[in-house]
């Protein structure tokens, strides 16, 4: 996907992807990993997700990566918020409280950026992206995560078939693909959700679930050179 499919999206308003609500996945899966307060979670593809508020509230310092400048500035006045600027050679930087939105692309990120995160919470972020995009940002982004960053993965599985995406279905088999050996890959909860996406039912989608998995880094961190 171009940066600028996505920038459009942002400017029509075309943000079906977006939750009014924290996701419950996240609120049920995340005290599990046991994570350390203060410990910095990165939040790729971040969108204006309400999930930062909530992972901030759980005292972690959030490390959110949104292309779009109008879903940061849509994040920050939504949330109340005003955000202190500065720039790198990663994008913008907005800073609230414990929580800190690069507008940027997430394939700038190195690893000296990605050094200090312990977690990482990915929502609509690989499944936003096509196959071959995927394998990159897998590699890029997880890749360079230090070793023993653990974190929850939400996949969408549907017959890639009756639609096209994004969001695009990830299977269990793409999930061990992409990230075994590297990550540790454990299936935590599956749910059939057909029901409750009037969307998926209008486009003729006839099976649709959603999966969340724990992913614990089992080695060291591989740099790999920025895009830019
Ligand atoms: C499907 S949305 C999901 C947003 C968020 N994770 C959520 O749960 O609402 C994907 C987001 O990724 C952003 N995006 C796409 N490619 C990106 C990139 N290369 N770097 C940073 N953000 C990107 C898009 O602008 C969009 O807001």
């Amino acid at each position: 996907m171009e940066a600028e499919f996505w920038l459009q999206r942002w400017q029509q308003g075309k943000t079906g992807f977006h939750q009014d609500r924290v996701m419950p996945l996240l609120q049920r899966h995340w005290p599990a990993l046991r994570m350390p307060d203060g410990s910095r979670v990165l939040v790729p593809l971040a969108g204006k997700s309400l999930d930062m508020i909530w992972l901030a509230a759980c005292g972690h310092q959030v490390l959110g990566v949104e292309l779009s400048a109008l879903a940061v500035a849509q994040f920050f006045a939504e949330n109340d918020l005003v955000p202190r600027i500065s720039r790198s050679r990663y994008g913008v930087h907005h800073h609230a409280g414990n929580i800190e939105l690069i507008c940027g692309d997430v394939f700038d990120l190195d690893m000296q950026m990605l050094a200090d995160c312990r977690g990482v919470y990915d929502r609509a972020a690989l499944i936003a992206l096509p196959e071959d995009l995927r394998q990159r940002y897998v590699r890029h982004v997880y890749g360079q995560l230090p070793r023993d960053c653990r974190g929850l993965l939400i996949t969408l599985e549907y017959p890639q078939h009756e639609k096209s995406g994004p969001p695009f279905s990830v299977t269990a088999d793409a999930v061990d693909q992409l990230f075994q050996p590297q990550w540790r890959v454990e299936r935590q909860e599956h749910q059939d959700i057909l029901s409750r996406e009037p969307a998926f039912i209008a486009d003729g989608v006839t099976d649709l679930s959603t999966t969340l998995y724990r992913l614990d880094h089992l080695q060291d961190p591989v740099a790999v050179p920025s895009a830019g």
